[in-house]
């Protein structure tokens, strides 16, 4: 016999019928008068996280905000991380009212902005401000030639008409969902140096978690906890099992066993995709024999390769 209960999934069943842990972003968008206006959102997340041309993230939200209408109409977005304070969640919330225009909520709205980086480096790309108080910012552009939503315009405020995208543009009579892709990543530098230089419990920004708007009045939101670290139990794989998969990866290419030894503690799902990689670096090089050396080679060219992105 099972030891739940059912619950019944309805509109917003991330809210009304889950606890659902969600980030806090304002989005910044950029008006039709160059104007910068901003509005609160948590249904967003990764969407392309590897192995495409970009990066993205992914909004979902109603079609008729000023945020969607202004993505429609000009494609640039900031999503501004802000921080967990009580007073941050109560400014946010301010602007969350649907149907206030930019004109009527902006006036009265306290977050600072500034200039975008993307925008400082090359003054033609104009983008919305972004969030001086933010401790994260993900600059962005949405994708409209996905899913041909590159027909689909600003101006209908009042429910669009079929048909509709499944993914991307507008994705039902009220909703819409843009694929955003990632064109800079803005951080504060406490927080960016401890990305670089390896981060420790204290060094996670005070961001807070929200579980949406329940019983028709209150927006619910819990401050951040201590960070706890869980360790990964390295599995190593031995030598032989590696030598095995190493072996048949080129009939000229070969790997010591020093080589091999770097990568045993590599998931074994991922060592075809590693292996292959040192193979294509040893064929461009002129290496038949691939060393420890040639190793540390590879591994600080993908390093660096990382880091450029
Ligand atoms: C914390 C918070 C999170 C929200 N998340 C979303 C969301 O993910 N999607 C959405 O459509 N509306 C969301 N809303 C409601 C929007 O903020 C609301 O529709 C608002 O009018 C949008 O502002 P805009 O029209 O200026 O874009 C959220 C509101 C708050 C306070």
């Amino acid at each position: 016999m099972s030891s739940f209960e059912n619950l019944r999934v309805v509109d917003n069943f991330y809210q009304t019928s889950l606890f659902f842990p969600m980030p806090t972003v304002i989005i910044s968008t950029l008006c039709e008068d160059g104007t910068t206006s901003l509005g609160p959102y948590s249904l967003v997340q990764p969407y392309y996280v590897a192995g495409k041309d970009y990066y993205a993230m992914l909004l979902c939200c109603r079609n008729s905000s000023n945020t969607a209408q202004n993505i429609l109409r000009n494609g640039k977005c900031a999503l501004n991380f802000i921080d967990d304070k009580p007073s941050t969640f109560k400014e946010a919330v301010k602007l969350s009212w649907p149907g206030d225009k930019p004109e009527e909520k902006m006036p009265k709205c306290n977050f600072r902005l500034e200039t975008s980086l993307l925008q400082e480096e090359n003054p033609d790309d104009i983008r919305p401000m972004v969030l001086s108080d933010a401790i994260e910012v993900i600059e962005c552009t949405w994708m409209r030639e996905l899913d041909g939503a590159d027909t689909d315009l600003p101006g209908e405020l009042n429910g669009y008409e079929g048909p509709y995208h499944d993914f991307n543009g507008i994705t039902s009579k009220f909703g819409a969902h843009f694929i955003l892709r990632v064109d800079k990543i803005l951080m504060k530098k406490k927080y960016r140096d401890a990305i670089i230089n390896g981060v420790r419990a204290q060094d996670f920004p005070p961001l807070p978690v929200d579980y949406g708007y329940r019983d028709s009045k209150n927006f619910w939101f819990h401050r951040k906890r201590r960070m706890r670290a869980e360790l990964l139990q390295m599995r190593k794989a031995s030598l032989e099992s590696v030598r095995y998969a190493a072996d048949r990866v080129d009939d000229k290419i070969k790997f010591t066993d020093e080589a091999l030894m770097t990568v045993l503690a590599v998931p074994r799902v991922f060592l075809p995709l590693v292996l292959k990689g040192c193979v294509a670096w040893a064929q461009e090089n002129g290496v038949e024999l691939i060393t420890a050396e040639h190793m540390q080679i590879i591994n600080d060219k993908r390093a660096k390769e990382k880091k450029k992105k």
